[in-house]
């Protein structure tokens, strides 16, 4: 079976004494996390040392960065690369989230060459897709969220796409509160899932996870998770309240 991952996005969130005090209320909470679930954790960077840290030796539970560079080193001043993530210990990056599209131009060819970077140093990209308000009522979402696999991840080869973890994020469901239905969910998981599986074949498409984003919290998360191409959540805002995202941590399948 698929992985089923909650992963807690905090953006440009929390200082440092507010996030240590946010993730060891989590990690206090009481829950249990089956061989097939896992937790990440996609944290600001300098505080991705400390956390990891705090997670040492648990089980299921890793710490993400939220970004990282496109190009390998260089005269880059204030960017971070793979190979410092890797050398940190760090096994998850978010790449191509829609605040990174959107505030920082990031282009699907830019998000190819970030998601390569990642494969190459062991660190599996959590790849975020997702339309607009305006592309969604035009009806072309489907399209448009295929497109974005395409151009960012369809040179890979079938082991390397294994490693990829695909979050699909509408972004007229983040931060306002409006969720996607669990059957709109569902129907974007399923196409998503057969792109995959035209490219890739059916075997390779039916264990990478796909994640659900966009106003998940503990009193939505167990219902759109439940859909059967919905392999878990990032999550924003709920992420963090430890309650809620202990919540949304229970509601994996
Ligand atoms: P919200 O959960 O706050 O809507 O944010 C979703 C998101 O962007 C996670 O990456």
């Amino acid at each position: 079976m698929r992985k089923q991952i909650a992963a807690a996005n905090w953006k440009m969130n929390k200082t440092l004494t507010e996030g240590t005090t946010l993730l060891n209320e989590i990690l206090s909470a009481d829950f249990n996390l089956t061989e097939n679930q896992e937790l990440l954790f996609a944290i600001p960077f300098p505080y991705l040392i400390n956390t990891s840290s705090m997670i040492e030796g648990k089980e299921n539970m890793f710490i993400a960065a939220q970004n990282c560079h496109h190009k390998v080193s260089g005269a880059y001043t204030g960017e971070v690369s793979v190979s410092m993530l890797s050398s940190i210990g760090i096994k998850y990056c978010l790449v191509g989230h829609s605040e990174r599209r959107e505030y920082f131009a990031e282009s699907n060819q830019t998000l190819a060459e970030k998601v390569n970077l990642c494969l190459a140093e062991n660190i599996k990209p959590v790849f975020c897709c997702g339309e607009s308000l305006s592309i969604r009522d035009s009806g072309n979402q489907n399209e448009y969220v295929g497109n974005q696999l395409n151009e960012s991840l369809f040179h890979l080869s079938e082991e390397k796409i294994s490693n990829v973890i695909i979050a699909y994020e509408p972004i007229w469901a983040i931060g306002t509160g409006r969720t996607a239905s669990a059957e709109q969910a569902q129907e974007m998981h399923a196409h998503l899932r057969s792109v995959l599986a035209t490219k890739y074949g059916n075997d390779v498409a039916n264990n990478i996870s796909i994640l659900y984003g966009g106003s998940v919290k503990g009193a939505n998360a167990a219902e759109i998770f439940s859909m059967p191409d919905v392999d878990g959540g990032l999550v924003g805002g709920a992420s963090l309240v430890a309650g809620e995202f202990v919540q949304v941590i229970k509601g994996l399948k």
